[in-house]
């Protein structure tokens, strides 16, 4: 019997990524083609909680689990949040579709999905907020010291404007747009990129400070563009953020690769999206460009390529 059902889409940093962990701001929206789902059901008695995730053969119960176990992290949080002190006998079925590592929040909504599971299942929904929060903890074991990006587009499910120690803002999308997300097929963990960017920041902090600086210009322009509806304008402001993030360090012969590919095959802009190293590239596309540049960045050695429409949610 199912007692409780959650689910949370993966996301997409269009713009400002690494700089928001200085405090700059970025932009990032929820991509709905992919994403988490989690499912309570009664385990069987005496068990207590058993946390199963499908897709990667786990099967874990809470009591006893690791402390640093992100799964056991988020359901800890939230039977506390909910005043559960014991483990109650759930079961809970985890399945994703969403690439981990890939820079599309895979932890982020799984555990967004797993605290709203569990919420239902114990007749008290969380507030977004709440869950923001929660995600938030978790994100610490995957990232080190997280922005709070990932887990507010992904708990709010609207496009945000997100500074750090920030509420996040949500922003108006004037007219709709395309993007190619093509996953360059490399795992890259965010925390390693943030920690390498980190010690260069050390050994040059004006130099990198300045680069944050026209990180934080581009978002602010990206953002504009896209509230009065001018989302041909974001295509060079792609290509200059990503220039930057090039020379921060976090590219790579990869994602130059699919940027090139993307470029040459007609896309109004591309860059790539969240830690780097590996993971997305993002390219700007319209119905006319959107299989031509697709088909271009499998053929520059995309993994998979995914086509998303970015639209008015209802808070924006
Ligand atoms: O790799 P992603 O998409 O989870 O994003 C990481 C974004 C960074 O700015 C590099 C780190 C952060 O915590 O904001």
């Amino acid at each position: 019997m199912i007692l409780g059902k959650g689910h949370a889409s993966g996301k997409v940093i269009l713009f400002g990524e690494h700089a928001v962990v200085y405090g700059r701001p970025a932009l990032a929206v929820p991509v709905t083609q992919v994403r988490a789902e989690a499912i309570v059901e009664a385990g069987s008695r005496g068990e207590g909680l058993v946390i199963c995730a499908e897709d990667l053969d786990e099967e874990l119960p809470l009591d006893g689990a690791p402390a640093d176990h992100p799964l056991a992290l988020v359901a800890r949080l939230t039977l506390a949040h909910l005043g559960l002190k014991t483990s109650p006998g759930w079961r809970v079925r985890i399945r994703s579709t969403i690439p981990i590592a890939s820079g599309l929040g895979s932890g982020a909504a799984v555990s967004a999905a797993v605290a709203r599971a569990l919420a239902e299942a114990a007749g008290r929904p969380l507030a977004p907020a709440t869950l923001s929060a929660i995600v938030f903890e978790v994100d610490k074991l995957h990232h080190g010291i997280p922005s709070g990006i990932d887990n507010s587009v992904i708990c709010y499910g609207q496009p945000v404007y997100f500074r750090r120690e920030h509420p996040p803002q949500f922003f108006p999308i004037g007219q709709p747009f395309m993007l190619a997300i093509a996953d360059s097929g490399i795992a890259s963990p965010t925390r390693a990129a943030v920690a390498d960017v980190r010690r260069a920041w050390e050994s040059n902090p004006s130099h990198f400070e300045a680069l944050f600086d026209q990180i934080a210009a581009i978002v602010e322009a990206a953002r504009l563009a896209i509230g009065s509806g001018r989302p041909e304008a974001l295509g060079p402001l792609m290509d200059r953020n990503h220039d930057i993030l090039r020379e921060i360090g976090v590219s790579s012969p990869a994602l130059e690769s699919l940027a090139a590919a993307a470029r040459r095959a007609g896309a109004g802009g591309a860059k790539l999206s969240g830690g780097g190293r590996g993971g997305n590239l993002i390219a700007l596309v319209t119905r006319e460009t959107a299989g031509r540049v697709d088909a271009a960045l499998r053929a520059a050695g995309a993994a998979n390529v995914i086509l998303t429409t970015v639209e008015p949610t209802d808070g924006s």
